[in-house]
């Protein structure tokens, strides 16, 4: 599919509602698969990633029903998963598997964890390597998927981890629920803390002051989950930057997951000059939730390095495209985990950037773009949902058209009508 979005004359403006929290909802699903007893979320969202975790689970033999947008599963416990030796297909989902891998180990199950093509380039040596260091049986191919996980009982853990990653994070918190013990894992920078605030709203034994997190061996067990996921930031960063690429915009998202460890791109878009305002802050599932507004202003580039990487790590894509019409240039340095992503999106970034006639620079762990190069023409999506939508955001105000833009169905199937009720 093409997706060619309408060029904006008039600002967009409105109030809108994006899908539920995607890393949520992973968690949501998998958690209740271990929980005791029938979990019910609302808001949850239906999209091809969050299809990934249901469909694995169900070939793992924990079924789910979504009627709407309530999701209800009848968890397992801790129990070893109930279709054993099942290969459980992950899609494009990297969350999915690594999750899972984490939950196999802790259950002492046995399966296989698989995925597409893409799925397969991604590193996965980043979780065989410590669950084998807690005892888990657990084999790759050449560091990738797909992976075998055969029952073997845990030891408790202690350990840094080498790249800053909630996905490794959480695999091996969940791994730990399962293991003898108190493991303990520190991590260098602040990654999301989904994982241990619903854990923690389980029953489960989790204390994370965001550098040191500690779990200890769940012996009792976890409640069901019952609640609502709160939008997904990640997704309204999308609409944010078309609001701030198109002046005079003023646009609300309601009822947004505002996690610190999510709110990078908020700060970004305050650091090049857009106002950012919070409205109505409540809480859901112990994740703090706002309105959050964007007015338009003269945009200019700004530098991004450090935790802020971190705290924004998927919204590069949307960033890019924001830069892309910023006055001077925007540096992203010391981000070289964006190379391991659903592509490598410094280098994707920086392709279909430099098709649309922008200047770009690619360095090993970053890039920079110089705001008001941009000309139009046409991006291709390279099967990243995210790249997909960033570069359509391009065409408000060039004519650009993105090659391969079904793949935003993984994340955000109404992006495009979204957008559009806003102008
Ligand atoms: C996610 C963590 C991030 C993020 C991904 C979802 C999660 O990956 O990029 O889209 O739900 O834990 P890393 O933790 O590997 O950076």
């Amino acid at each position: 599919m093409e997706l060619t979005l309408k060029r904006s004359s008039e600002p967009l403006c409105g109030s809108v509602a994006v899908p539920g929290d995607k890393s949520l909802a992973h968690r949501a699903a998998l958690f209740a698969a271990l929980a005791e007893g029938e979990s019910e979320v609302c808001n949850y969202p239906d999209s091809g990633v969050t299809r990934s975790m249901r469909g694995a689970l169900e070939s793992l033999g924990v079924s789910s029903s979504l009627n709407g947008d309530v999701l209800r599963v009848n968890g397992n416990g801790m129990r070893p998963f109930p279709c054993l030796g099942a290969t459980a297909y992950c899609g494009n989902s990297a969350t999915t598997i690594r999750l899972l891998a984490g939950a196999l180990a802790a259950t002492r199950s046995t399966a296989v964890l698989d995925g597409s093509e893409g799925l397969r380039k991604r590193p996965m040596g980043r979780i065989a390597e410590p669950l084998g260091k807690m005892g888990a049986r657990i084999e790759s191919s050449n560091g990738c998927a797909p992976l075998r996980i055969e029952p073997a009982e845990l030891r408790c853990l202690d350990y840094n981890l080498p790249v800053a990653s909630a996905q490794v994070l959480s695999c091996l918190q969940v791994a730990a629920l399962g293991a003898e013990g108190e493991s303990r894992f520190t991590v260098g920078a602040p990654v999301r803390d989904h994982t241990s605030r619903m854990l923690r709203a389980m029953g489960a034994q989790v204390e994370d002051d965001g550098t040191l997190v500690r779990v200890k061996r769940q012996d009792k067990p976890l409640s069901p989950l019952h609640g609502t996921l709160p939008g997904d930031i990640s997704s309204a960063a999308f609409l944010f930057a078309a609001a701030a690429i198109v002046p005079g915009s003023t646009i609300t998202v309601q009822g947004i997951g505002v996690n610190h460890t999510r709110t990078g791109v908020l700060d970004v878009l305050s650091g090049m000059g857009a106002e950012v305002t919070l409205a109505n802050g409540r809480e859901e599932m112990g994740e703090p939730v706002a309105d959050v507004t964007l007015a338009a202003a003269p945009l200019h580039g700004v530098e991004i390095s450090g935790d802020l990487v971190v705290r924004s790590i998927d919204e590069f894509p949307a960033i890019a495209a924001i830069a892309a019409f910023a006055e001077g240039r925007t540096v992203v340095r010391g981000a070289k985990e964006l190379r391991y992503k659903e592509t490598d999106r410094i280098a994707a970034i920086s392709a279909q950037l430099r098709a649309l006639g922008a200047e770009v620079e690619e360095s090993e762990d970053g890039f920079a773009v110089l705001g008001g190069t941009l000309k139009g023409g046409v991006a291709r999506a390279n099967g990243d949902h995210r790249l997909a939508m960033s570069m359509a955001l391009c065409g408000l105000r060039a004519p650009v058209s993105v090659e391969g833009a079904e793949i935003l169905s993984e994340s955000f199937p109404d992006f495009e009508g979204v957008v559009t009720s806003l102008m």
